[in-house]
């Protein structure tokens, strides 16, 4: 789908399907679709309105035909909701739905009214952004292990999607924002993309070359050996019950001019979790492909700051392998000393993402970053507390969480802050080592939060579960049920906001 902007008026666009817009209890329409309702003999306010009731509640949703008065083949008029209550985060979630709708209609070229940019009088960057964002996030599927030609052919027809605009003063700044709106969008599929791959395909080897194949990113990938004499044993322990060779990955973005500051982004690549000896029923185990997700968002991440350029050096750190139960597998009991000196007991090889974690982090903070933010499906218990409504943030920097929350919410995620009590540790003390790798059955999402601290000495670091985020089961918002990306638009607005 291609998304262009045109200067003309409504009432002239050529096109399959005109969408125009109407706030919640207006009766007579101005701007666009006043003018498109004028040219329609008020069609839209006598009787859509009128006689069909039309509220014009958010995504309500009303098609009918235009019998040749004006060149568009059909109208689609979408309800914004309360006027008072529109915002960027609206115009996302309507423009998903406007497409899933258009695509349902088998339209293949679909013209629309810039939603905010007239009465509610957002900016029209913004708008644009959001509008471009919520139709490729909503126009997004993944069907390319569907052999039927049918399943896919009511889908994925639209061909171009074109943003009307008649004042010429707004076409930059509109064009701008879809422009940004395209990368973080596409970015946001690239992670669902890897996410929905099974975990045959998405291996850590998989996981490496996509990382290796991004433009404008550095990428180095170190192999066991290389890892081993790192020094990083509590990665490799997970790794080794697994046939699949680990890769740590390391991709990195410089800016070409200022640095304002030095990030790492440090994603959990466990592209299968078995649970390992510990092994998971299967019930559980059964979206395990997704415990890669957090190594999904890093890599459509760094495309998206490939594709915007900001003036801050950002690292994408993923120790990837798979977690499984193999003969070399490590034990419960075990005993592995961390790249950073610190010992940790084995209480329970299914609390395997914190050690591969732990191993990253420190190697990330010897990069000299001065932020760290690791992003992993990384306990149940955040599901229990959050559902899949919210990720769960914690850290070490109150200022640091309470930004990352800020872009979160502006970019349409949720984070929600979860405490890292000192009295946590408590529950992570081993009789025979530093500490181990799992608490008890009490606030499971901050005592893997305060383990994973252990391995941080003096950056400014944040933790983000998106164990209930990552994969949905029901459509929230503009964000259609299965793999999400999730964190990616959230971190890229974070970077950016640098
Ligand atoms: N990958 C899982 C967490 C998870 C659960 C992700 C549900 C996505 C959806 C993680 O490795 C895990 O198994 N955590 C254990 C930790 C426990 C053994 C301390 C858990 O949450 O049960
Ligand atoms: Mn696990
Ligand atoms: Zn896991």
């Amino acid at each position: 789908m291609k998304i262009t902007v045109k200067k003309i008026s409504l009432t002239e666009a050529s096109c399959d399907l005109l969408v125009v817009n109407l706030f919640e209890n207006v009766k007579s329409p101005g701007g666009g679709t006043g003018a498109v309702d004028k040219a329609l003999d008020n069609l839209i306010s006598d009787y859509i309105i009128k006689k069909e009731g039309f509220k014009g509640k958010l995504n309500e949703m009303y098609v009918l035909p235009t019998h040749g008065k004006i060149p568009a083949d059909k109208i689609l008029l979408v309800g914004l909701g309360k006027s008072e209550e529109f915002n960027p985060g609206k115009i996302r979630e309507v423009s998903s739905k406007v497409i899933k709708k258009a695509g349902s209609l088998k339209a293949k070229t679909v013209c629309t009214i810039l939603h905010g940019a007239g009465t509610a009088g957002l900016e029209a960057f913004e708008c644009a952004r959001a509008l471009t964002e919520g139709a490729i996030i909503g126009n997004y599927d993944f069907d390319k292990y569907k052999s039927k030609k049918d399943d896919k052919e009511d889908k994925k027809k639209i061909e171009t999607l074109q943003i009307i605009e008649i004042e010429e003063s707004k076409l930059d700044d509109i064009q701008q924002g879809v422009e940004k709106g395209r990368i973080i969008a596409l970015a946001t599929n690239i992670a669902r993309d890897l996410i929905y791959e099974p975990a045959c395909e998405a291996t850590p080897t998989r996981l490496a070359e996509a990382a290796q194949s991004i433009n404008g990113i550095e990428c180095k990938v170190l192999e066991k050996d290389e890892v081993e004499k790192m020094g990083m044993r509590l990665y490799l322990a997970v790794s080794r019950g697994s046939a699949e060779p680990p890769k740590f990955i390391h991709m990195k973005y410089t800016p070409q001019g200022e640095c304002r500051k030095k990030v790492a982004i440090v994603g959990k690549g466990v592209t299968f979790d078995s649970g390992g000896l510990d092994l998971k029923p299967p019930s559980a185990m059964r979206m395990m492909k997704e415990d890669m997700s957090g190594s999904a968002a890093a890599i459509g991440i760094m495309n998206a700051i490939a594709g915007l350029k900001p003036d801050v050096e950002v690292h994408g750190i993923i120790a990837a392998c798979e977690n499984m139960p193999g003969s070399r597998a490590y034990k419960p009991g075990d005993v592995i000393k961390a790249m950073n000196g610190k010992t940790v007991e084995i209480d329970n090889t299914d609390a395997e993402g914190r050690l591969t974690l732990a191993d990253a982090i420190h190697y990330a903070e010897n990069q000299g970053v001065e932020e760290i933010i690791d992003i992993a499906t990384l306990t149940g218990a955040c599901v229990v507390a959050l559902g899949q409504l919210a990720s769960g943030i914690m850290g070490n920097d109150r200022e640091f969480v309470n930004a990352l929350v800020d872009s979160a919410e502006k970019g349409g995620e949720r984070f929600w802050q979860l405490p890292l009590y000192d009295e946590f540790k408590d529950d992570i003390k081993s009789d025979v080592a530093d500490m181990k790798n799992a608490g008890g059955r009490y606030a499971g999402a901050s005592t893997a939060g305060i383990f994973l601290k252990e391995f941080v000495s003096k950056a400014k670091w944040a933790h983000i579960d998106i164990a209930g985020t990552a994969y949905i089961d029901k459509e929230i918002k503009e964000m259609p049920k299965g793999a999400t990306g999730s964190g990616v638009r959230a971190i890229v607005n974070y970077i950016l906001s640098l």
